[in-house]
């Protein structure tokens, strides 16, 4: 098993009596779903998936599946991410998700992160660019304004040679910073502030639980803390 897929099979144990469930998107969120296929317990619980990528897979393997617009909170949240700071702050939208997960995680009662020891990193955006979706009315203004206000280079996300675009319809924008964020708070409200910005992948004091696997080995990450041991990963039960 790679470390995806060892977090995956560990986040059942996790689950407890969660009877909704929402479900993020991203390479680990589909090996969660290859473990959630062999697991009994997926019969009796709602999955609320954050993207049509997530909501197929689920379907194929059969589980229950239901919209947000049909309930005011979920249990919990099973997520990725891309980076993950000290302070247990996100980058995420690698996978062009960010909208729906975001509501996700804010509608969640936990909000719970899986991922591998690669996505560990000092500060945000050591590794990967800020994703930020943009609507497409006035893209352009939209995306002049983030430019003066960050002066950082902003690629718009393409998929061979089209535009990519997300599954509510808008653009993806990605930016990089000159450095690793020192303060992702401002630079949060710096680009949500402009008019046709939808989100920014920065998930900041959002995730309650996280669990990274180092090799065969899950550990529980605590916030402003090294690793603590939250248990061995184990074999789909
Ligand atoms: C989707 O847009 C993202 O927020 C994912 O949650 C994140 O990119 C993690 O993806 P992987 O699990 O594929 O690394």
């Amino acid at each position: 098993m790679n470390e995806k897929e060892v977090v995956a099979s560990y986040a059942l144990s996790i689950i407890g009596d969660a009877e909704i469930i929402g479900l993020g998107s991203g390479t680990t969120m589909l090996a969660f779903l290859d473990a959630l296929r062999l697991w009994e317990g997926r019969k009796n619980r709602i999955f609320i998936p954050s993207s049509e990528e997530i909501a197929r897979r689920a379907r194929e393997i059969g589980l229950k599946i239901s919209d947000l617009e049909e309930f005011e909170y979920v249990d919990m949240t099973i997520d990725g991410a891309d980076e993950i700071d000290r302070e247990l702050n996100l980058l995420k939208g690698g996978g062009g998700f960010l909208t729906r997960e975001k509501i996700l995680a804010a509608s969640s009662k936990r909000y719970v992160i899986i991922a591998d020891h690669t996505k560990l990193v000092d500060k945000l955006c050591s590794k990967k660019p800020l994703p930020v979706e943009v609507i497409r009315f006035g893209f352009f203004s939209t995306l002049r304004r983030i430019k003066e206000r960050t002066g950082w280079i902003c690629r718009i996300r393409e998929i061979g040679s089209s535009r990519y675009i997300t599954d509510n319809g808008n653009y993806i924008v990605d930016l990089f910073p000159d450095k690793p964020l020192e303060n992702p708070q401002d630079v949060l409200k710096l680009i949500k502030e402009i008019p046709g910005v939808v989100e920014v992948g920065l998930f900041l004091s959002m995730a309650d639980e996280v669990y990274v696997a180092f090799g065969n080995e899950v550990k529980r990450i605590r916030r402003g803390g090294g690793p603590q041991l939250g248990g061995k990963a184990s074999l789909i039960p």
